[in-house]
């Protein structure tokens, strides 16, 4: 930028047109396409270098000119909607003292030395709307677009739940109602989650996402995002019923739209700085953005005396928040294990102030993320803060980059057990696979195991094992199993002994009775044989939920027959499953092949036995926990398979008559063991007979 007092004629005019086309790119990326790529002072200062540059030479003013224009154009897709009134804009101050100018310039104008009434208003950081209701019905939508022309949105609007569709009885009948669509911060942050796990691009500020999804030509996924709004002010009025606009706050309400609380009225500048600089402080608080505060003449008839300049009104002004963005450096790139082994990119920055609050670190989102923007440590970024919404790094300053600076790489092993990283198909996420034994998700990894459909076990809830993990009593599952024989003797002792004993005396640190403890003793005992489908679950194996777990034990049978299968890596068996995916399948074919889970569940097993699974249908089957003895020549089948059939359907085979035997079933020449079955009283079934019996079933 040059100085404004230095340029000649020539230099000004081309400057001017420089700077048309170059705020025209801006506004068109920032409006039509919901993805500026100049940071909010950045924009600033083009448009306030535009406005010195006319002021020192108003002859040449383009028609074109950046100041002449409010929003942007008309996105063609969508229908247009003219305002019966301009949706007009305000002017932007950035100091007590302009706001001062701003009010000597209304007294000025009025004429008078008498303190004016002020509303001031949050000036909520979203997409204005206008709602038009004719006989109370709410009949269209328009956003702002130019000021002139906006596009439609009335299916849209008609999605977001706050928006009163009909009106009560007595109101104008024609009436604009007109306001701010937002998105609460949280519902930005859930959004941008969702997003990210489809792999997609994240929205970059609250703003953008509630034009992202207000401006969707398919209403359903308007429906599908959380929108609020707030109304404020008021177009096309047949008859108007309110002389100021704290009055029309009321009709407001009465009439069902949402109306900001933290509106005030002031008396004084002195109430206006005063309210400024409280809601500076209660900003970041607050559940959605506000990027600073509006401040309009009260009464409507001095409105009305004020009228307006070009495009903004004489009665009111917005007076902004200091920008939160600043520039710093990325010391390094970090990747943090979350609770659920998902790994996330994260900036070390040099620390930073943004509007007065330290930044020090921000996130990264994702690979995709860091290519896509090519951040690099040493970089030197532009970090934004919104509200108490996660520091971003909005863009890289490659100007400022070293010529020995190299991409970023994404690690593929989990920094904080080193188990192999992998990356899901499909989406931008990385996860570690250390699952069962990886420090930064053991705790979320017992917590999962002793959950209800996993071991379940009385006593051990998540509150007392999230205390035993925090204490270093139960680090991992397997110490579950060796609690009592650590606790140490329960005898009483006086503390000196206890002191000296290397037991963890639960009973003493806790202050559980004896009987307490005792309880949940034999409640962990009472989970050493455990079912198949939910020691599955337990592992906790990437995305194995409890229905899954169901799947594989009745599959699969036994835990051996799964773990060897994985181990073999088949895959294609996993596959041919109903409900179990190729990712799936990758997933657990590489959980059972990491060394540290199979160390995990070999421990396990030494503690806990894992029954094989017992089909429902298997229960009510004739043969269900029967012990059966065959004998004799089968024909029908051989003596291995009739093995597997009377195992399948939940009997014990047993090689030898006893008293215990329940059923014998006999082949041809048959010999001793029948002539024992009879004597015994024991039932005799012929081959034909038994493959009668297990049919009927
Ligand atoms: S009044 C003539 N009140 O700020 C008055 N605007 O820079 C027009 N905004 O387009 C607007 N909160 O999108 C008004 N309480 C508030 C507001 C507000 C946010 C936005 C609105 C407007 C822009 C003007």
């Amino acid at each position: 930028m040059i100085d404004v007092d230095k340029l000649t004629q020539q230099q000004a005019e081309s400057e001017l047109k420089r700077l048309a086309e170059e705020i025209a790119k801006a506004d068109n990326a920032y409006y039509q396409n919901d993805a500026p790529y100049l940071t909010d002072a950045e924009y600033d200062d083009l448009k306030h270098y535009n406005a010195a540059i006319e002021e020192k030479f108003p002859q040449l003013v383009r028609k074109d000119s950046p100041s002449l224009r409010v929003g942007a154009k008309v996105q063609s897709k969508f229908n247009k909607i003219e305002h019966r009134f301009p949706m007009l804009s305000l002017g932007d101050v950035f100091s007590i003292e302009e706001v001062a100018d701003f009010v000597t310039s209304v007294k000025r104008f009025l004429n008078t030395a008498d303190d004016i009434d002020f509303m001031a208003e949050p000036k909520i950081d979203g997409l204005s709307f206008s709602a038009r209701y004719e006989n109370g019905k709410f009949v269209s939508g328009a956003t702002r677009g130019d000021g002139i022309v906006g596009e439609d949105i009335t299916a849209n609007l008609r999605t977001i739940p706050q928006l009163p569709l009909q009106l009560p009885s007595g109101v104008p009948e024609i009436l604009e109602i007109r306001g701010e669509v937002y998105m609460a911060k949280r519902d930005f942050l859930a959004l941008n989650e969702r997003t990210l796990q489809q792999g997609k691009k994240p929205f970059a500020n609250p703003r953008n996402a509630a034009a992202g999804s207000l401006r969707q030509l398919d209403p359903r996924i308007t429906a599908e995002r959380k929108l609020s709004l707030w109304a404020y002010t008021w177009g096309e009025v047949s008859a108007p019923q309110w002389r100021t606009q704290g009055e029309f706050f009321q009709k407001l309400q009465e009439w069902g739209f949402p109306v900001n609380p933290l509106n005030k009225m002031c008396h004084s500048l002195r109430d206006m700085e005063e309210n400024f600089a409280q809601m500076a402080v209660n900003r970041a608080g607050l559940p959605y953005d506000i990027d600073g505060i509006v401040y309009k003449v009260n009464s409507i008839a001095l409105q009305e005396r004020l009228g307006f300049l070009t495009r903004t009104p004489r009665w009111a002004i917005a007076h902004k928040f200091p920008a939160q963005q600043a520039l710093t450096r990325i010391n390094d790139i970090r990747i943090q294990v979350g609770r659920t082994g998902a790994l996330t990119p994260v900036a070390d920055l040099e620390p930073v102030n943004v509007g007065g609050v330290i930044v020090s670190h921000a996130t990264l989102h994702n690979e995709d993320e860091i290519r896509r923007k090519d951040f690099r440590i040493g970089d030197m970024v532009v970090i934004q803060r919104a509200g108490d919404v996660i520091p971003q790094v909005v863009e890289v300053k490659k100007e400022y980059r070293s010529a020995t600076s190299e991409p970023f790489v994404f690690p593929t092993k989990c920094p904080e057990c080193g188990a192999h990283a992998m990356r899901e198909e499909g989406t931008a996420a990385w996860y570690c696979t250390g699952g069962l034994t990886c420090p930064a998700q053991a705790k979320e990894h017992l917590r999962h195991f002793v959950s209800k459909e996993a071991f379940d076990i009385a006593g051990l809830g998540i509150t007392v094992i999230e205390e035993f993990f925090d204490d270093g009593t139960i680090k991992n599952p397997v110490d579950i199993f060796t609690l009592e024989e650590r606790n140490g003797s329960m005898e009483e002792r006086d503390l000196f002994s206890v002191a000296d004993d290397k037991g963890l005396h639960i009973e003493k640190r806790y202050g559980w009775g004896k009987v307490l403890l005792n309880r949940l003793f034999r409640a962990i005992d009472e989970r050493r044989i455990i079912s198949l489908p939910r020691f599955i679950f337990a592992l906790g194996i990437p995305r194995v939920g409890a229905a899954t777990a169901q799947m594989l034990a009745k599959h699969y049978g036994s835990f051996d027959a799964l773990q060897n299968d994985m181990i073999n890596k088949e895959t294609a068996k996993l596959v041919a499953i109903d409900g179990i995916g190729a990712v799936m399948a990758q997933d657990m074919v590489e959980f059972f092949g990491e060394e540290h889970n199979q160390k995990v569940i070999a421990d396990l097993r030494q503690y806990v036995t894992v029954e094989d699974y017992v089909d429902d249908a298997i229960n009510n089957s004739p043969l269900s926990g029967k012990i059966i003895v065959f004998t004799g020549t089968l024909e029908q089948m051989t003596r291995a398979e009739a093995k597997a059939l009377a195992q399948k359907l939940g009997a014990k085979v047993a090689g030898s008559v006893s008293s215990h035997t329940d059923l014998v079933v006999v082949g041809a020449d048959a010999g001793s063991k029948a002539k024992k079955a009879a004597e015994l009283g024991i039932k005799i079934l012929a081959e034909t007979e038994f493959l009668q019996m297990i049919e009927q079933k």
